[in-house]
């Protein structure tokens, strides 16, 4: 991975927004899948959407991807009201997505090729990501010789690669075993210091989204209403190697387990 550089010490007084939902529903039929949801992504950072299993989290992912609309309510992008799918937006899905009959090069390189850009430019911009995301020397490899873990860096490579500036995840980390998936968590939080882009990550780990973000949102279901902002914000400066000991992280994963158990199946 690169060297994070360091982000700007200063916050500016009003946050930059990059993304917003204002009043989203989505009903399924007769299923409530999201009521009335208006959420805030500032630029830049990491925003988690945490919540319980059928919250509706993956229904507001690709509602903000533009991959599906919304019963009502809006998506803005920079000021500009979502209609669709578009290249401001990349996608992470929680089951790879990858290409089986393509070499890991091709798979990177796809989203730029969807969008016409030339070969030797789309190789050369994916063998970077390739590097970055820690594949070096696995460009030639078909999804069906890596591991897990893999396959979800080779997602992560492809949505980088397309220079979005904003990141949707779907539970990246979801089918890879704990030391990896601690690994890919460091990994991320370089990339979020690094590559200033705003990321909205879904997980239903309490642990990794305070490791991760710089803003939580908790969802609630039925219907799915965003019961709380959280912002991390102390434990963006402390020693990452010892934030899992900090107590006010600590505080912070017992605050969000208090008001999420009583959702939990
Ligand atoms: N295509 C669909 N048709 C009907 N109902 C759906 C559809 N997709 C999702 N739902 C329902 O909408 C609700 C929200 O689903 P969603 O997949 O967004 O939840 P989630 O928070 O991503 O859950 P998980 O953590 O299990 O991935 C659930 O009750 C689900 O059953
Ligand atoms: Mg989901």
């Amino acid at each position: 991975m690169a060297m994070p550089q360091i982000k700007e010490a200063v916050a500016p007084a009003e946050p930059d927004i990059a993304v917003s939902t204002r009043n989203i529903s989505k009903n399924y039929g007769d299923v409530e899948a999201l009521k009335d949801l208006s959420l805030e992504f500032p630029r830049g950072q990491l925003t988690s959407l945490l919540g319980p299993s059928g919250c509706g989290k993956t229904t507001l992912l690709k509602i903000i991807a533009g991959l599906l609309e919304p019963t009502s309510g809006e998506v803005e992008v920079d000021g500009k009201a979502v209609t669709g799918p578009g290249e401001d937006r990349a996608f992470v899905f929680q089951d790879f997505a990858l290409l089986p009959w393509a070499s890991v090069l091709r798979n990177v390189a796809f989203g730029l090729e969807l969008r016409g850009v030339a070969k030797s430019e789309r190789e050369a911009r994916a063998a970077k990501y390739i590097n970055d995301v820690g594949l070096g020397g696995f460009e030639n490899a078909f999804p069906h010789e890596l591991s897990g873990g893999m396959r979800q860096r080779v997602g992560l490579a492809r949505a980088l690669s397309v220079d979005s500036q904003v990141l949707l995840m779907d539970e990246p980390f979801s089918a890879v075993d704990e030391q990896t998936r601690r690994k890919f968590q460091e990994d991320l939080l370089e990339l979020v210091a690094v590559e200033n882009k705003t990321f909205i990550f879904v997980t239903h780990s309490i642990e990794e989204a305070v490791y991760v973000s710089d803003q939580i949102a908790i969802l609630l279901p039925r219907p799915s209403r965003v019961s709380e902002i959280i912002r991390p914000a102390g434990l963006r400066d402390k020693d990452v190697d010892n934030i899992r000991r900090d107590s006010e992280y600590l505080d912070i994963v017992d605050r969000i387990w208090a008001s999420l158990r009583n959702y939990v199946e």
